[in-house]
């Protein structure tokens, strides 16, 4: 299996991203680092151990940093309710965190494993940019990096940017010119996956606790992009990446010039693809262009109906 740690804001399609790799027998999954994204550090940490007590996994979890590298924090309560993963309840952890802070255990594993570890950040790069700062000798030892965040056409966060680009864009900027191989799962590949009602209900019809509570996510998840954007369902955009390593025959991708704006203006934060190879630069990260989606909610449902 592929190692891989999971760095994550949980988050509702955090929390079905993290489903579905602990699911996954191609992947072993060292650990979760959490870091603040759609809510604070103190929420996003809770909510993961929540969701290890609801999947009955002993997946250790690490807390990461609490705040953006330069800019203030911007976070997601209008997406995700006030805990961060409003909807369902969920059972009351019975373990806590480790003790070892996210960006060591980033760095002690990329270390321990060389060429083997696959970092799949689904939140800000704030803790992947740390590792990378603090112990700039794992950038060639890091397998792969297949991250959820940024697009190659609009933002949703501001015209230009994706909410976990946005988060940190110094972070991001870092993460993008560290030499590792990238594979970016942008909102223009994600919005391919709306969790249409007839898809939610696939989830509860499994009839098991994890079934409902991933249906519940979904419902609570879709009211925001039904308001917002009038679509049929939430797209599950962190799930993407997990996917990505398990099925990437289900993706249509390519190879571009990716390169991030973190000068504080119209296009704070995002991610910009040099689709035609404008600058003759050469390409530095996997771009996800397509999604085979029923072959995507197919293997949710198969692995999550594993729980
Ligand atoms: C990303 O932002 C967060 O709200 C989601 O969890 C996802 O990682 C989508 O822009
Ligand atoms: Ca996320």
């Amino acid at each position: 299996p592929i190692k891989i740690i999971h760095d994550c804001d949980p988050g509702h399609d955090d929390a079905i991203a993290t489903m579905l790799a602990l699911a996954s027998p191609e992947l072993e999954v060292l650990g979760l680092t959490v870091v603040y994204g759609n809510v604070g550090l103190e929420r996003t940490t809770q909510n993961a151990l929540a969701v290890r007590e609801l999947l009955g996994s002993r997946v250790p979890i690490y807390a990461g940093a609490d705040r953006p590298l330069v800019r203030e924090r911007i976070s997601a309560e209008s997406v995700h309710g006030r805990s961060g993963l409003e909807g369902p309840h969920l059972p009351r952890p019975t373990r806590g965190l480790e003790p070892q802070h996210a960006v060591h255990f980033i760095i002690e594993q990329v270390m321990k494993y060389p060429g083997e570890v696959v970092l799949v950040p689904t939140g800000a790069l704030t803790n992947i940019a740390l590792a990378l700062r603090m112990e700039p000798r794992i950038a060639p030892l890091i397998r792969q990096i297949v991250l959820m965040g940024g697009s190659i056409d609009f933002g949703n966060w501001s015209p230009s940017a994706e909410f976990n680009i946005l988060c940190d864009p110094h972070a991001a900027k870092i993460v993008f010119g560290a030499g590792v191989p990238l594979m970016m799962c942008g909102l223009n590949l994600t919005h391919q996956t709306p969790a249409t009602p007839d898809r939610v209900a696939r989830f509860r019809a499994l009839g098991t606790p994890v079934g409902e509570v991933t249906a519940q996510l979904l419902e609570f998840f879709r009211k925001h992009h039904q308001e917002r954007y009038g679509w049929e369902g939430a797209p599950i955009h962190d799930a993407c990446a997990v996917a990505f390593l398990i099925r990437p025959e289900l993706f249509k991708t390519g190879m571009y010039w990716v390169e991030i704006e973190a000068n504080e203006g119209l296009a704070y934060g995002r991610t910009i693809c040099d689709y035609w190879n404008i600058s003759g630069t050469p390409p530095n990260c996997e771009v996800g262009l397509e999604v085979d989606v029923n072959g995507f909610y197919d293997l949710l449902l198969e692995r999550i109906g594993t729980y």
